[in-house]
């Protein structure tokens, strides 16, 4: 089957979102709590902007512990708009609650995943999409792509439609890995995306190209 790479912006920002928007980087969008302190706005108000202004899926994170807490939290967000995705912790009570709304169709998109167990249980449990961290495994010394290459890997192996999410992307680096080795989506902060573009010798060309063409005196 021939899968588009997908693009998610992981912002809580409208602003930054519908800029990402104009050149096709807003496939989907990601939240978590902390991009939602981030903005210092209303939880219900960033959701219904972003819902209405992205047509892809938007991850909405419940922000409870116990199943029968997130199974209220996760009512409440699918009433938002048709494109959420419930994000749900990567824990017993999350994988149970993951089965019952996948079972009822309901998208899911298991977080804080760090394993290649913990992926296989999301997948097992009927999850949409897995989010692998790469930032914050490599942050605690363990190579963030390595767990994406193993997920696609026993993925494949099996056949199970979950699909990689790629998150805590920190760098272009981790981009271009995440592409080589098979993500089907990354979602990465505004920030990233944009430096995605830079290159000193794009620059540097660039700048001689200006200079070579005032010396011409022509117009274009
Ligand atoms: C993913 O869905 C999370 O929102 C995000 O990627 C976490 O990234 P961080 O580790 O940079 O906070």
């Amino acid at each position: 089957m021939v899968y588009e790479m997908k693009f998610f912006a992981d912002t809580a920002s409208v602003k930054k979102i519908a800029e990402l928007k104009t050149i096709n980087l807003v496939n989907g969008v990601t939240t978590n709590p902390s991009l939602i302190l981030k903005e210092g706005k209303d939880f219900h108000k960033i959701a219904r902007e972003i819902c209405s202004l992205v047509s892809g899926p938007v991850s909405l994170e419940v922000s409870s512990t116990s199943i029968k807490e997130m199974r209220v939290e996760a009512n409440k967000l699918i009433e938002i708009s048709d494109n959420v995705v419930v994000k749900l912790p990567l824990t017993w009570d999350g994988l149970k609650l993951c089965r019952e709304l996948s079972d009822k169709g309901i998208k899911v998109n298991m977080t804080l995943c760090f394993t290649l167990n913990q992926a296989l249980l999301a997948a097992k449990a009927g999850s949409h999409f897995v989010s692998p961290f790469v930032g914050r495994l490599d942050d605690s010394n363990i190579d963030g792509i390595e767990l994406i290459k193993k997920i696609r890997i026993t993925y494949d192996n099996y056949q199970f439609n979950t699909k990689i999410l790629a998150a805590s992307i920190r760098s272009q680096e981790h981009i271009e890995r995440c592409a080589l080795v098979g993500a089907d989506a990354i979602t990465a902060p505004p920030e990233i995306l944009h430096v995605m573009a830079d290159h000193p010798l794009t620059e540097k060309g660039l700048a001689k190209f200006l200079e070579d063409w005032a010396k011409s005196n022509q117009k274009i």
